[in-house]
């Protein structure tokens, strides 16, 4: 897998100018690009449809955590449209998990990945939604369910790549978000992770992907930090 493919961009905004600009901006820098709820909700699929035309790989965030027949429904959709990856909580438990695994079934190009703790959550956080495990305990606990269910891959915090690479083997996909670029790489820096690294750091530790939004995307010159990122990543002895 390509450098370029390990780090998708998410296209976290509220309309398809913004999205496209961006797109358009990294040309094909850019091979893999997050598209979540918020651009979904706003402009549909149809810049999805066209990433997936230019030969991109789209991450479609839809974080499922329905019933099992309604979330095989929206699985399928996603690989029909062409997604390479779909996430699905965790925390909705086994039965979803393998209902989307056996809709992605039909799907070759499709991985399903389960979404383990939000990495905006604390250990209060849990314990207000009535779970006495601590964070890591439960990112663990999800992650072993998610692999028993048939799930291709995880995403997590950075921190906890290590553990769960140890936990889950060589095989399976972790996909890391709430990554923290250094000052001399982007201007822009965001608060809300609780638990952040830096990208190289992850993949080190075991990720196969990070996921980087706003310190790029509202980066004064997005195309820039990318191709340090790329190059920067590039250098690690990546998983494959
Ligand atoms: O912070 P950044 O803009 O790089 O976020 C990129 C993606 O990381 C978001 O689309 C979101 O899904 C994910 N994220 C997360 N936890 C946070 C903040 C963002 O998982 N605390």
């Amino acid at each position: 897998m390509s450098t370029a493919r390990r780090i998708i961009i998410a296209l976290d905004f509220d309309n398809l100018h913004d999205a496209e600009a961006i797109v358009d901006r990294l040309g094909d820098a850019g091979q893999s690009y997050k598209v979540g709820l918020e651009l979904l909700t706003v402009a549909g699929p149809a810049l999805a449809a066209r990433l997936v035309g230019e030969g991109k790989d789209v991450f479609l965030d839809l974080k499922l955590f329905e019933i099992p027949t309604s979330v095989a429904g929206a699985v399928r959709a996603a690989g029909r449209l062409g997604a390479t990856m779909v996430t699905v909580h965790a925390m909705g438990g086994s039965t979803i998990m393998e209902a989307a695994v056996r809709a992605a079934a039909d799907f070759p190009q499709l991985r399903v990945i389960a979404l383990t703790v939000v990495t905006s959550l604390t250990d209060t956080d849990l314990a207000a939604i009535g779970l006495s495990a601590t964070i890591d305990e439960q990112v663990i606990r999800l992650a072993q369910l998610a692999k028993r269910a048939g799930c291709h891959g995880v995403v997590a915090s950075p921190q906890d790549a290590a553990s769960l690479r140890a936990e889950l083997g060589p095989n399976m996909l972790i996909v890391t978000p709430g990554v923290m670029l250094r000052p001399e790489l982007t201007a822009v820096t965001t608060t809300e992770h609780t638990r952040p690294a830096d990208p190289a750091a992850a993949i080190r530790a075991g990720a196969t992907h990070i996921v980087i939004g706003r310190p790029l995307t509202r980066a004064p010159d997005p195309a820039a930090v990318l191709a340090q990122l790329e190059d920067e990543l590039s250098r690690l002895q990546a998983p494959s």
